[in-house]
């Protein structure tokens, strides 16, 4: 099992069989609230009638079509709606199936578009300290979560990191962006691009708010410097938005909450809203050109791809997902819960063990003081606690992180918070 304790789990396993709206159903026959959205990607809630409808329709209509050397309309309807979505002037998308060949791809189209300007040397990528972007080996190389990379070793080459941006010193129980913090992004200039010259680097990828690491919410004025860095030396931003996009941090993207365009923008999960797995990197106009037109007419100008690339089922729950969002109107109501919910979690600031919270759009991470010699054990017995009272949770190591669907209620986002208060109080001075 993926990111499990496969022996713990078998012993006592926990196991849904249905989904309806805001609730998972157990096998056992209770009610569970979401407060993740499954994995991050439920943005409208469970089974919504008209994206079940498209995939069943679409199932039954055409199963398949290549992805090589052939298209079908819903691919490209998609990709122009993507295109109108997305900020400045990104306007070409790339189907994957998952956020780890997101990124991948994404890594290897900057590593194509610099060759294709005759800058085949730059090839050295910046990722982040806590940050995740999947499990494929670029993602893990350019990823820096320890546990994630300590078997692994890292694939490419050339990789360098940032610093995180989490700092409970300055900055613990912020509401909403920290003040503190943007002079973080310097590094990029006073020490990356020194040791390994401007001219070798390829891209920085950051998630603009890391989410798998214990959400840690970009300091003010943070991803404006990145941006502006790599403008100046000719490096590709790539916001990595699998957990940010579709309403996660209020609007569509946490590029347009944070006012940043990035180069390209990785993406998945809520773009089906979880249903039918799909991915895709949104790309900015000038590497699209750039890519395309270094090549011969009538040949393969990118030799990359995937089999289920825009597979059928795919496009069309995506279609009904980013119809259900519209006409529900779901990130502007992300943005009107946004402070409801802050409200709601910061109230747990006097709760046993915790040492900050952080929340943004409809995000939020509560850490908690790890016990003495067993990281991670307070977390996920507050995880456990909270899913015998009917609460869905999520921890990476000792901090919680909740994103629930955006169709949650004002009382639902009580009864989530008033779960997970009453287990904290339970575990008491433990
Ligand atoms: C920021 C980010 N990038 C990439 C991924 C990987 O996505 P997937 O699990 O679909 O491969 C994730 C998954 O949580 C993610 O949060």
């Amino acid at each position: 099992m993926p990111f499990t304790a496969n022996r713990a789990f078998k012993a006592a396993p926990r196991m849904f069989v249905g989904a309806k709206d805001m609730h998972y159903l157990t096998e056992d026959g209770r009610q569970v609230l979401d407060g993740t959205s499954g994995l991050w990607c439920v943005n409208a809630g469970h089974c919504r009638p008209k994206i079940v409808a498209a995939i069943q329709k679409q199932a039954a209509a055409m199963d398949y079509s290549p992805a090589f050397q052939m298209g079908h309309p819903s691919a490209f309807r998609v990709a122009e709606r993507l295109a109108n979505m997305a900020p400045g002037d990104i306007d070409h998308v790339f189907y994957t199936n998952s956020g780890s060949e997101a990124v991948d791809t994404a890594l290897k189209i900057a590593l194509a578009y610099h060759r294709a300007r005759g800058e085949g040397h730059r090839n050295v990528f910046v990722g982040r300290e806590r940050g995740y972007h999947g499990a494929g080996f670029g993602g893990i190389s350019v990823g820096g979560i320890p546990a994630n990379r300590k078997a692994f070793g890292s694939l490419l080459p050339r990789v360098d990191h940032l610093q995180q941006t989490c700092n409970l010193r300055e900055a613990a129980f912020s509401r909403g962006q920290p003040a503190w913090g943007a002079h973080l992004a310097d590094e990029l200039e006073t020490r990356i691009i020194p040791l390994h010259d401007a001219s070798n680097i390829a891209a920085v990828i950051v998630e603009p708010l890391a989410g798998s690491a214990g959400v840690l919410v970009p300091p003010k004025g943070y991803l404006e410097r990145l941006r502006k860095i790599c403008d100046t030396y000719g490096l590709l931003l790539i916001f990595d938005e699998v957990i940010t996009g579709f309403g996660r941090t209020g609007p569509c993207f946490a590029a347009d909450a944070v006012g940043v365009v990035p180069d390209m923008i990785t993406i998945a999960k809520g773009i089906t809203n979880g249903t039918v797995p799909m991915g895709a990197v949104l790309v900015r106009r000038g590497i699209y050109d750039a890519v395309v037109n270094s090549a011969p007419p009538g040949m393969v100008e990118l030799f990359h791809g995937y089999t289920y690339s825009g597979h059928p089922l795919a496009t069309a729950a995506a279609e009904a997902s980013l119809d259900t969002f519209e006409e529900e109107e779901l990130f502007k109501r992300s943005q009107e819960l946004a402070p409801y919910f802050e409200q709601a979690i910061h109230s747990l600031r006097e709760m046993p063990h915790v040492i900050d919270i952080r929340n943004m759009g409809l995000v939020a991470g509560i850490e908690l003081e790890s016990k003495p010699g067993k990281p991670s054990e307070r977390a996920f017995r507050t995880f456990l606690k909270c899913y015998d009272k009917g609460v869905l949770i999520r921890t990476t190591g000792d901090i919680i992180a909740l994103s629930p669907p955006l169709i949650i209620s004002k009382a639902q986002i009580d009864e989530l918070v008033g779960a997970l208060g009453d287990a904290l109080r339970e575990l008491g001075r433990d």
